[in-house]
């Protein structure tokens, strides 16, 4: 029987009593994404997945995106990407820096990511302590937190995003292996505006969309002012009141909504701690035309 525990923080609930091995029945397909709803980061304890169970599992929950990064796909699998700070041969066997930055997946594309599934193969640990936490923030809360005046402001207005912002923000990191994006992967992922609030297809409830890693302008307005106003939408949407930190287990399986959420991968941890996540992307358009430009 599955279970739903809530984390009783802001975000977070643990789902018990699933083998993601198996398919999920349709009773427990509509109790999962209701409780994704209900709590916008999920995490699955104890699962022992094949990478091509991964990709089924996703896939319940709409078409999976194939990432324009495409050094670090499981072989045969491409919807499925690979972060590891670990060497095969001496050459990494993912993307090592992948999301230590507040952002949400996907911003930056015409049709927006639904949900990320993680599944987390190796967890690194020192003294006992978990390290690599993902954090979340609530963009439901971070709509609610808005002034009035500035809710009624932005009302209809559209946020700019450039996947290559964080692409060049991580170059500048240090020992960043990341290449410039080549002219092709430029023009496969061309900046796209969407709406700076959307309607949650999960929970009808307004969200803040935009975040420090990909938002660029609010195109409406002129430079400066837009320029004001995005700092400091990135302030309040990752004030700690609309924090969560997911700490990981091996075996955990994560389920976390990009509409309402944003994330950051918490780069703690050396290069001989080792980490190895296997990744899928959900993209929107299940959810029709206002996901799906
Ligand atoms: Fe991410």
């Amino acid at each position: 029987m599955l279970e739903v525990i809530p984390s009783g923080k802001i975000l977070g609930a643990t789902v018990a009593g699933l083998n993601l091995a198996q398919p999920l029945s349709e009773a427990n397909f509509t109790a999962v994404q209701s409780a994704l709803g209900a709590h916008g980061v999920l995490r699955f304890p104890k699962q022992q997945l094949t990478a091509q169970q991964l990709v089924d599992f996703s896939a319940r929950f709409g078409k999976l995106e194939i990432n324009v990064a495409n050094s670090y796909q499981e072989p045969g699998l491409p919807e499925i990407m690979i972060l590891s700070n670990m060497l095969e041969n001496g050459k990494p066997i993912g993307m090592s820096d992948a999301g230590q930055s507040w952002h949400t997946d996907m911003s930056y594309s015409r049709t927006i990511a639904f949900a990320n599934v993680l599944y987390g193969i190796k967890i690194p640990r020192r003294n006992g302590k978990t390290l690599g936490n993902t954090e979340f923030c609530s963009m439901h809360a971070a709509y609610d937190g808005l002034p009035d005046e500035l809710k009624r402001q932005l009302e209809g207005k559209t946020v700019l995003h450039d996947f290559n912002k964080f692409w060049e923000m991580m170059r500048r990191e240090k020992g960043s292996t990341r290449p410039p994006l080549t002219e092709a992967q430029r023009k496969a992922k061309p900046p796209v505006s969407h709406p700076i609030f959307l309607t949650h297809p999960l929970t009808g409830r307004k969200v803040l969309y935009a975040n420090p890693g990909y938002s660029m302008r609010i195109n409406e307005l002129p430079e400066k002012e837009s320029d004001d106003l995005l700092a400091f939408l990135f302030e309040h949407q990752t004030q700690p009141a609309y924090r969560y930190a997911h700490e990981w287990h091996e075996g955990d399986l994560m389920l976390w909504e990009d509409i309402g959420t944003i994330h950051n991968a918490v780069a703690d941890y050396g290069p001989h701690e080792h980490r190895l996540i296997k990744r899928c992307q959900v993209m929107a358009s299940v959810f029709g035309d206002d996901f799906a430009q």
